[in-house]
């Protein structure tokens, strides 16, 4: 699905285009340090009240903000909140890169806001917000079931044959090696920018999703996990693992350098291994070489 394309979540939307330029203009305060100014054109959504028959609608709206080294996408956000327009509604928390709330659309190509320069993005920004989960209000999207999903996958430690609740005096051991079978996977931030990226999750309400997949990987990778064929059963399903049609672009927009699409594939041979149709290669048998004829003459 395009970004421009929310249709298929939300209802049918119609599309305003408003300038505020002469009001920001006017707005518009000197911070001391700006060193030029960008144009901020935001998708706008409001859903209307259950009892209005009217259809909601969708809008742009363009602002001016002053911009200088350093700023960030979220900064030049929150500029827009605090001095030019307070309705403006997008999500957000640390500021850094960690919590994975400030997930949006930028150029079309999904971004943490906060972790994004606005002078990589150059001089006519537009933003929208991530696709393929519902609009709330502007740049919020609906995350719960991208969470759901996530659920799903158990994203925890299997273990049966401990009493996991039985207190903090003991310990799961693990080396080196065994952590990093699954370490690139643990870094997800649950940001939801694979999710909103992925091809697959555009046409198909149901698949689970590279975040999800990831994260049931991550825990069959793990060394003390004994969930492996609980997980295994569950991505070998229908809008699953088999869905992806290994696009990449999940890989291609994580913040983190997590690789959900090779996760996939990992799952896929697991799921093989599973119905024994993908066995481990033997190696070929030892014979006994053939002795070599013996001329009697
Ligand atoms: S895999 Fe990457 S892009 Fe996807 S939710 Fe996790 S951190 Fe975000
Ligand atoms: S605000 Fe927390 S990741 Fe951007």
């Amino acid at each position: 699905m395009g970004n421009e394309d929310h249709s298929h979540f939300s209802g049918g939307l119609t599309l305003t285009e408003n300038d505020h330029g002469s009001e920001q203009s006017a707005l518009s305060e000197s911070t001391g340090n700006e060193q030029s100014t960008v144009k901020l054109r935001v998708f706008r959504y409001k859903n209307l009240p259950k009892d209005d028959t009217s259809a909601p609608s969708t809008s742009f709206d363009t602002f001016q903000v002053p911009i200088s080294n350093g700023t960030t996408l979220l900064d030049a956000l929150i500029y827009v909140k605090e001095k030019l327009d307070p309705t403006l509604t997008f999500r957000y928390s640390c500021r850094m890169g960690i919590c994975g709330s400030c997930g949006v659309n930028a150029n079309g190509k999904e971004k943490l806001a906060c972790k994004t320069q606005v002078k990589d993005l150059g001089e006519n920004i537009e933003v929208r917000p991530l696709n393929n989960l519902s609009l709330i209000r502007d740049l919020t999207v609906d995350f719960k079931p991208f969470i759901e999903k996530n659920v799903k996958v158990k994203p925890y430690l299997v273990r049966n044959d401990v009493d996991v609740d039985g207190g903090f005096n003991r310990e799961f051991r693990q080396t080196p090696d065994e952590l990093n079978q699954y370490l690139m996977f643990a870094n997800c931030l649950m940001c939801g920018l694979c999710y909103s990226a992925c091809p697959t999750n555009a046409t198909d309400e149901l698949y689970l999703g590279p975040q999800a997949l990831a994260r049931a990987y991550r825990y069959i990778a793990d060394s003390r996990d004994g969930g492996q064929l609980e997980r295994i059963e569950i991505v070998d399903q229908e809008h699953a693992a088999w869905s992806c049609h290994f696009a990449g672009s999940c890989s291609d927009v994580c913040p983190k350098g997590v690789d959900p699409a090779f996760a996939i594939q990992q799952l896929k041979a697991l799921a093989l291994r599973k119905q024994g149709l993908l066995k481990r290669k033997k190696p070929s048998p030892l014979v006994e070489r053939p002795r070599e004829s013996v001329n009697p003459v």
